[in-house]
Parts: C-alpha cells; sequence; structure tokens
C-alpha cells in the first residue's frame, strides 16, 4: 500500500485527476463530507487530504511515503526527501512585486512582506541587498499598499492580484510546479510500486502534453 499526501484544495483536486488518470482510483475519496484519508485496497493507495503547507512534512517524517507540493513549498521549507516527478500542474511563479510608483532607495534597507522568507533571503543574499524581512501568512499583497513594505515576494498565478491591487511584478525568482516527493526510507522498501506509480503518471502526463501539441 502506498501512502500519498495530497495537497487538499485546488491543486489537490487536478492532482488527484493525474493520479486516478494513472489507474491509481480511489471511488470512495468522491462521496463528499468531511474525511480526510481515503483507501482503495485494490489499486494499493491510501490518499490523505493534507494542508499543502504540510505535505512536505508528513512525507519527510514518512507518515506518508509519498506527497504532491509545489516547489515553493519544496524550497522554502527544503525537507529531507526525494524529489521524484514534475507533475506539469500547479503552474505559477515567485516574484518579487511593488507599487507602480516604487523607487528603490539603495542607503535604506528594503522592506520585503512575503510568506516565503527563505526563499525571499535567499535572492537578496544573492543579489549583496540588505533587507527588512516581515513575514506574514496571507494576503501578501496588502503590505505595500498600507505601507507595511517596500515590495512582496509573493506567488503569482494569473496576476489578477496583482493588477487589483496596482501591484507590478519587478522580478520573477523561479517557475513554480507541483512536484512528487517521497520519503527516503520508504522509498527503499516500496522501490517497485513507486517506480510503477512513476512510469504511470509520466505516460499519463507524456500524452497529454501530445494532445496539447495536436490540439
Ligand atoms: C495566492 C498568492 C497571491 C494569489 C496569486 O494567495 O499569495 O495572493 O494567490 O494568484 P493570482 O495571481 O491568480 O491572483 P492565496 O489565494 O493562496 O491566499 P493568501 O493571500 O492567503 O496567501
Amino acid at each position: 500500500m502506498l501512502n500519498i499526501a495530497l495537497p487538499k484544495g485546488r491543486l489537490g483536486e487536478k492532482v488527484l485527476e493525474l493520479f486516478e488518470a494513472a489507474s491509481y482510483t480511489c471511488p470512495s475519496i468522491h462521496e463528499g463530507g468531511r474525511k480526510l484519508v481515503f483507501e482503495n485496497v485494490e489499486a494499493g493507495v491510501r490518499y490523505f487530504w493534507v494542508k499543502p503547507s504540510d505535505v512536505a512534512i508528513y512525507v519527510e517524517r514518512g507518515t506518508a511515503d509519498l506527497g504532491v507540493a509545489g516547489l515553493d513549498i519544496i524550497k522554502e521549507s527544503e525537507p529531507d526527501v526525494y524529489e521524484l516527478l514534475d507533475l506539469d500542474c500547479g503552474k505559477c511563479r515567485m516574484a518579487v512585486a511593488a507599487p507602480k510608483d516604487f523607487r528603490d532607495d539603495p542607503a535604506l534597507p528594503l522592506r520585503v512582506a512575503t510568506k516565503f522568507s527563505r526563499i525571499a533571503s535567499a535572492y537578496y543574499a544573492k543579489k549583496g541587498r540588505q533587507i527588512d524581512l516581515i513575514h506574514l501568512n496571507g494576503s501578501i499583497e496588502l503590505a505595500p499598499i498600507l505601507g507595511l513594505s517596500d515590495v512582496i515576494v509573493d506567488i503569482v498565478e494569473t496576476g489578477t492580484t496583482l493588477r487589483e491591487n496596482d501591484l507590478v511584478i519587478l522580478d520573477t525568482i523561479m517557475p513554480i510546479s507541483a512536484r512528487l516527493i517521497a520519503n527516503k526510507s520508504g522509498y527503499k522498501f516500496k522501490t517497485e510500486e513507486t517506480k510503477k506509480l512513476c512510469e504511470r503518471l509520466s505516460a499519463v502526463l507524456a500524452g497529454r502534453k501530445n494532445e496539447g501539441k495536436r490540439s
């Protein structure tokens, strides 16, 4: 049985669809309600719905053999796990954004608001720019509007949140997509099952890519 931590929410629904297309179906997970653990013994899977930012913790500690986490979470928490596959969904980017009229004053530390403190710190350290890091937990776009920060480091997907709050992208730090991650010792004990799952997922992804090219 493979224990798989799926990120609860929009991304999780897409990912589940991908796993089911790869034959790892689980009828009971579609019944609705507030249940969090579902299994299909025949398909050899047990799925858990986990808060997206916690998936890597479940996988690193071996509660889940596998999990799906965004590259943003992986880079921010640097879990000791294997990254097996780019699942080509949940695509967005990590970006620096600021109000349209922002002008950087190099004489002062740059006030940076973000949920991604490690990513932001590494980015500015590489640039040699001193920052005043303001760690927030959500609605990051509010910070520069209200004058709490000069810039933000955050996820941009459609760009709507930035646009509607009069913010513009100054730089893209990295492209993001969902990754399949594995617990290191779990991988040793369940190598065959895990490889099979990766092969099947890769086949579905390749098929989708070809369909996309044709249409
Ligand atoms: C994320 C992110 C941006 C928004 C970007 O926030 O932090 O605010 O989505 O998406 P867009 O480019 O399509 O507008 P989320 O919805 O996760 O909520 P949060 O503000 O609580 O982080």
